[in-house]
């Protein structure tokens, strides 16, 4: 049964999207099999940073509708074989109950080792249906206190949902900007007030970035590359330690 994520955060624009690419390829680098769901709907980004944005006919609610079968919606990526996309309807009003998600997860967990859901920003109702089918969760924060706040809430939502493991991901550490915002004495302040157990630190990483915003696979050489194969490894239960 493939392991089901939620990658969240409350704030937007922390990087949930990035991260659910990176991480995604990072599990496949790894001998998995992972299918992406975006939950975006209206404002969806997986496909692009994974390279199909060009080729979507259907979506996650065409499959709800009866307009196509699952595997009609699902696209592979153009880059990173075994990697999939589920992609998020075009309009809000098309986005699908967490009930419905639940059902739909549950059937498709059986053909993914895991099955990374990205959240929109905020704790409304795309967010209730990502939640709803996951049974852990990441929360992607940066090391801001905008943010921080963010995950207090997002955390208490996915406690309503009985989700039993939250992780936290940091993610556009950047040293130096740490240290000039001068909010916090060190990292472990940080980690306390997200709440959570921490799962990896993503570096700032323009190359990163830049690659999923071109529709470009993450990997070789980047420094967010060797972040998000540690957070793999974990993800699948294997012991890196941190580096903090
Ligand atoms: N590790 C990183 N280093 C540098 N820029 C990043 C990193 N992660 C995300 N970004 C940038 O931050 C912005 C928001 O990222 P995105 O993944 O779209 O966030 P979200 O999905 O949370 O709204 C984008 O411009 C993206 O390129
Ligand atoms: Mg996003």
């Amino acid at each position: 049964m493939g392991k089901v994520t939620v990658i969240t955060s409350g704030k937007g624009g922390t990087g949930k999207s990035t991260v659910t690419a990176g991480l995604g390829a990072a599990l496949v680098r790894r001998g998995n099999r992972v299918l992406t769901i975006d939950c975006d709907a209206g404002m969806r980004g997986i496909d692009l940073m994974l390279g199909v944005s060009g080729e979507l006919v259907f979506d996650i609610a065409d499959i709800v509708n009866g307009n196509c079968s699952p595997a009609s919606a699902i696209y592979p990526c153009r880059t990173v074989p075994e990697l999939y996309i589920l992609p998020a309807p075009q309009n809000v009003r098309d986005e699908i109950s967490p009930y419905i998600m639940r059902q739909l997860v549950r059937v498709l967990e059986k053909y993914y080792d895991h099955i990374l859901i990205d959240c929109p920003a905020g704790i409304g109702s795309g967010f209730e249906s990502a939640a709803a089918a996951a049974s852990q969760a990441v929360m992607v924060a940066n090391a801001e206190p905008l943010s921080l706040r963010g995950c207090d809430k997002v955390r208490q939502k996915l406690k309503q949902w009985h989700i039993p493991e939250i992780r936290l991901i940091i993610n556009r550490f950047n040293e130096r900007k740490f240290r000039k915002l001068d909010a916090f004495p060190d990292l472990d302040v940080v980690i306390d007030k997200a709440g959570a157990r921490l799962l990896g630190i993503v570096p700032e990483d323009p190359a990163a970035a830049g690659a999923a915003q071109r529709g470009e696979p993450i990997e070789g050489k980047m420094k967010a590359v060797y972040a998000f194969d540690r957070i793999a490894a974990r993800l699948d239960g294997v012991s890196v330690p941190l580096e903090l």
